[in-house]
């Protein structure tokens, strides 16, 4: 059982992504609880300010420390979390052997910065790890957040069924996924590749390790470069 806390300005950017599909069954099947949090919520003033400008100026806004920090410790007194990482666009690359390292671990608390992020002092104080999901700038972790719960939940021990199974995913083993097919056998005159339609499961293997190789060669050969 996997328990996520989501702290967020913008709660409502998560309501969906983890109510449908295998993050709901995840659920439902009482293998992953997700917590969204507002961070208004632990707010210090009437105005429920939770941003304030940024020290020497400049443009945008920084998330304060007192919410945070508020919300963080009150989360800490209910449950001991493994890892508390902080969504930011300067974080480690998110990648597959970090899902498969995160899914192995039992509580997580995820903070969403918003407009410039987060007073530096609650990443030196309370974050133990920061994740990017790529090289471009989104405008809040939410998105981010939501794609690493979505790798890291599939992941969890009985989510997926034998035929969603993880061990066949791309980059699983530094590789591309092979091309699938399914019925018509014959698509408007393209046809689905003889060897599939035959039976014998060794030249089936055989042949999706070899589109698997081809793939990776021409779209991804920088993953051969690795390790
Ligand atoms: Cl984690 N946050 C934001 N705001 N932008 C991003 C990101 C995260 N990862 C890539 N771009």
């Amino acid at each position: 059982m996997m328990t996520i806390d989501i702290i967020t300005v913008v709660p409502a950017l998560l309501d969906g992504p983890f109510s449908h599909s295998i993050m709901k069954r995840a659920q439902d099947k009482g293998l992953l609880t997700v917590r969204t949090h507002n961070l208004r919520k632990w707010a210090i003033n009437k105005h429920a300010q939770v941003d304030d400008y940024p020290f020497g100026g400049g443009a945008g806004m920084v998330l304060m420390c007192e919410p945070l920090a508020n919300a963080i410790e009150e989360l800490q007194q209910t449950t001991t979390y493994d890892a508390i990482i902080y969504m930011t666009p300067d974080g480690k690359t998110f990648d597959q052997p970090m899902a498969n390292q995160l899914s192995m671990l039992q509580n997580l608390l995820i903070i969403c910065g918003h407009y410039k992020g987060i007073d530096q002092r609650i990443r030196d104080q309370f974050v133990t790890m920061e994740i990017s999901i790529g090289d471009y700038v989104l405008s809040g972790g939410e998105l981010a957040a939501a794609v690493v719960v979505d790798a890291i939940g599939r992941l969890i021990p009985g989510v997926l069924s034998d035929e969603t199974s993880a061990l066949t995913d791309s980059f699983q083993d530094n590789l591309l996924a092979p091309p699938v097919y399914t019925r018509p056998a014959d698509f408007r005159g393209m046809k689905v590749p003889e060897i599939l339609l035959q039976g014998d499961p060794k030249k089936v293997e055989d042949w999706r390790f070899e589109q698997s190789l081809e793939r990776t060669k021409t779209r991804r050969p920088d993953l051969f470069k690795e390790d």
